[in-house]
C-alpha cells in the first residue's frame, strides 16, 4: 500500500525516483509525485493517475532536477485519487510522502487548526505535514521524535527539509522502510526492487528509528537521539527478476517462473532425500510436541494454508485450524502455549497477519511463518522463519508465491508426519521425491497456455462463475475463483461440489460457466456426479484432472488434462491452469492485468 522511494546523493535524482516508483508501482498506482531540491526550493510535481501520468506531466510542464527528492505512489485510504490528495505533501520548509495510516490524524488536525493551520487535502499524512512543522525550531530530528511521540498508526515517512538541502530523514513505524547504502549517494525504499538497481546493500529500519541520509552516509539513531549501529543487509534477489524479461505480463512470467521458484525453495530444505526445516530453528523435538496447529494469513496466502490444513491432517494427523488474518486477530482464538501458529504472507508486511503473529505471541504460543520477503516484518517478529525463494512478485495476483508457500506446506506436513511417527521413512522419503519431481511436472503443464486461452475465449462474456471441487480440489478452487475475479473482475464464487444441491445449484443455469477440479481419486466418481448435476442444468463445464480419467465430452464440454503424480500433490499441477485461465480471461478482456483496480500489492493497512 503505497510505495516510497528517496535518494541523497551526487547524482540528478529524478529518473532515479521515477525509475525507483517504476519497481514500487504494484504497491499502488491511484497516482504519484515526486519532491526534489532545486535551487535552493522543494519543487514538487504530483498528479492523480498512473506514474506514466506524471511523466507526461513534466515533459509537458518541465522536469524538475536535483540532488535530493522524495517519491511516492499511493495507493487511497484518506481521500479519493486527486491531484491536491497525491504524496508528496508539503510547504516551503518541509515534504514528505507517507505509507501507512495515521489513526488520530482527527484530534492532531483540530489540534493544529487550533493552532492557526488550515489544509487543503482529506488525507491524514497532511497532519503529520503540519505537526512536523508546528515542531520544527531548526532541527530535524528533534520535530521527528515529537510527532512520532504523538501520532499512532503505520507510518513509514520520507522527508526534506529545505533548511538541510543535501539530506533525506526517514522513520517507520509497521509499514516496510529500507535505507540502500549506494556509491554515490543513499536511498529510502519500500521494498529491495526499488534499488537494487544501484545497490544491493541496505539497512532494516527498526520501529522508530530515525535515519538521516546524505550522499556521503547513514545516521541512524532512536528517538532520544541515541545512535544506532546496524547490520548490512545484502539483497539476493536478481536485477532481471524485477523486470518483466520479454514477457506481455509480470503475472505470465511469474507463472513461468514457478518450476524455479519451487526448487529454489524446496532444494535446501532437503537433505538425504528427507525434508529438513532444522535450519530455520524447528527441530523435530519441537514438531512431535504440538497439539494443535492455527495457519492464519489473507488472501491467496491463507488458500495455502488451507491446503496445507488437507495435507497436514492426512499425512501427520494433527489438528489444523485456518483463519483468516482479519477475523483471527478479533476472535478471541483459544490457543495456548502448546500450539503452533503459522503465519503465511508473501510480502511479510500485511497489517492483519501481522496483528495476528503479535496476538499469538501474546497467548505464548509458537509462531512460525512462511515469508518471502527477507527482512519483513513479519519474519522478523516469529519465532521461527522459513524463507520462500520466489523472488520478487510484482504483479499484484500472487502466483508463484502460492506455489512456493505449497512446497513449503508439503514439507512441512512430511516432516511433521514422519516426526510424530504417523509415517514411515521411506514413506516419507517417497512423497519427498514427488514433490521434487513437481517443478518437473509443471515445467510440461505450462505448455497448457493455449487449451487455456481458449477456455478462456469461452469464458470472457461471463456475468458469473462457478468453481467447484472436493478436498483438497475445493481447496485449490478458491485459489482458482480469487485469481478470475481479481484479474478480470468477473463474479466467480467457489464452492464445495457436494455442497451445491444445498442451495447454490440455483443459481446455475447455462449462462453461469462452471469450472470443476477433480484430481483427487478418492472423490473422483462423486465429483462427476456433480458435474453432471450442473451440466443436466445447461451449465458449461471446464474439468480440470488427471489424464485418461475421462472421456470428454462425455462429462465435460472443455477437459484440461494433468500428468499423474501422487493425489496430494495434484493441487501443485492444476493450480497452473488456474492460473492461465484468469489470466488470458483478463487479457480477453482488456484488464490491466499485473494492477487490477481498487487493489495493491502489500495490503500494510487493516
Ligand atoms: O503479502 P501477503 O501474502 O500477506 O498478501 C496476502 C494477500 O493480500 C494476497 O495474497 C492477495 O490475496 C493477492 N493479491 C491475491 O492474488
Amino acid at each position: 500500500m503505497c510505495g516510497i522511494v528517496g535518494y541523497a546523493g551526487k547524482e540528478d535524482c529524478v529518473d532515479l525516483l521515477i525509475d525507483g516508483l517504476q519497481k514500487l508501482e504494484y504497491r499502488g498506482y491511484d497516482s504519484a509525485g515526486i519532491a526534489v531540491i532545486q535551487n535552493s526550493h522543494i519543487e514538487v510535481k504530483k498528479t492523480k493517475g498512473r506514474l506514466a501520468d506524471l511523466v507526461d506531466k513534466m515533459e509537458t510542464e518541465g522536469r524538475l532536477k536535483g540532488c535530493c527528492g522524495i517519491g511516492h505512489t499511493r495507493w487511497a485510504t484518506h481521500g479519493e485519487p486527486s491531484d491536491i490528495n497525491s504524496h508528496p505533501h508539503g510547504n516551503e520548509r518541509i515534504s514528505i510522502v507517507h505509507n501507512g495510516i495515521i489513526e488520530n490524524y482527527r484530534e492532531i488536525k483540530e489540534f493544529l487548526i487550533e493552532h492557526g493551520y488550515s489544509f487543503e487535502s482529506e488525507t491524514d499524512t497532511e497532519t503529520v505535514l503540519k505537526l512536523l512543522d508546528y515542531y520544527y525550531k531548526g532541527d530535524p530530528i528533534d520535530a521527528i521524535a515529537h510527532v512520532v511521540k504523538e501520532i499512532r498508526g503505520s507510518y513509514a515517512l520520507g522527508i526534506l527539509f529545505m533548511d538541510f538541502p543535501d539530506r533525506i530523514f526517514a522513520v517507520r513505524k509497521d509499514s516496510p522502510l529500507i535505507i540502500g547504502i549506494g556509491e554515490n549517494g543513499n536511498f529510502i525504499a519500500s521494498d529491495v526492487p526499488a534499488i537494487l538497481k544501484y545497490t544491493r546493500n541496505y539497512y532494516l529500519l527498526e520501529q522508530n528509528e530515525i535515519a538521516t541520509l546524505t550522499e556521503k552516509g547513514v545516521d541512524i539513531c532512536d528517538i532520544h537521539k541515541n545512535p544506532v549501529k546496524k547490520e548490512i543487509q545484502v539483497a539476493d534477489w536478481d536485477l532481471d527478476a524485477a523486470e518483466k524479461g520479454g514477457y506481455e505480463h509480470f503475472m505470465l512470467k511469474e507463472i513461468n517462473e514457478q518450476p524455479t521458484s519451487i526448487r529454489t525453495t524446496i532444494s535446501p530444505r532437503i537433505s538425504d532425500g528427507m525434508p529438513y526445516l532444522e535450519e530455520s530453528g524447528m527441530t523435530k523435538e519441537m514438531l512431535k510436541s504440538y497439539s494443535r496447529i492455527y495457519i492464519v494469513a489473507c488472501g491467496t496466502a491463507m488458500h495455502a494454508g488451507l491446503i496445507g490444513k488437507y495435507v497436514i491432517e492426512k499425512l501427520a494427523g494433527i489438528e489444523v485450524t485456518v483463519d483468516i488474518a482479519s477475523e483471527f486477530r478479533y476472535r478471541n482464538p483459544l490457543i495456548t502455549d502448546k500450539d503452533l501458529v503459522i503465519l503465511i504472507s508473501q510480502s511479510g508486511e500485511t497489517a492483519d497477519t501481522l496483528a495476528a503473529l503479535k496476538l499469538a505471541k501474546e497467548k505464548g504460543a509458537t509462531t512460525m511463518s512462511i515469508v518471502n520477503v527477507k527482512g519483513a516484518s513479519i519474519a522478523r517478529e516469529s519465532d521461527i522463519v522459513i524463507y520462500t525463494h520466489a523472488g520478487p512478485e510484482i504483479s499484484v495476483a500472487s502466483t508463484k508465491a502460492y506455489a512456493v508457500q505449497l512446497s513449503v506446506m508439503y514439507l512441512l506436513a512430511f516432516e511433521l508426519a514422519y516426526a510424530k511417527g504417523a509415517i514411515t521413512k521411506e514413506e516419507c522419503m517417497r512423497l519427498t521425491k514427488e514433490l521434487q519431481n513437481v517443478p518437473d511436472k509443471i515445467q510440461d503443464i505450462l505448455v497448457l497456455k493455449e487449451r487455456c486461452q481458449f477456455i478462456a475465449s469461452r469464458l470472457v462474456n461471463a456475468e458469473s462463475l462457478l468453481y467447484i471441487g472436493r478436498g483438497l480440489d475445493y481447496a485449490l478452487s478458491m485459489e482458482g475463483s480469487l485469481k478470475l475475479k481479481e484479474i478480470s473482475y468477473i463474479h466467480s464464487e467457489s464452492y464445495a461440489a457436494g455442497e451445491l444441491k444445498h442451495g447454490t445449484i440455483s443459481l446455475v443455469t447455462e449462462d453461469m460457466p462452471v469450472i470443476a477440479v477433480a484430481t483427487q481419486s478418492d472423490l473422483f466418481e462423486k465429483t462427476v456426479s456433480n458435474i453432471k448435476e450442473v451440466k443436466a442444468r445447461g451449465a458449461k463445464v471446464t474439468m480440470i484432472c488427471r489424464e485418461g480419467t475421462v472421456d470428454d465430452k462425455a462429462v465435460a464440454n472443455h477437459l484440461v488434462t494433468l500428468p499423474d503424480m501422487d493425489d496430494i500433490m495434484m493441487p501443485m499441477l492444476a493450480l497452473v491452469p488456474m492460473q492461465y485461465i484468469a489470466y488470458y480471461t483478463a487479457v480477453l478482456k482488456g484488464c490491466d492485468v499485473d494492477k487490477p483496480r481498487n487493489l495493491a500489492k502489500s495490503v500494510t493497512v487493516e
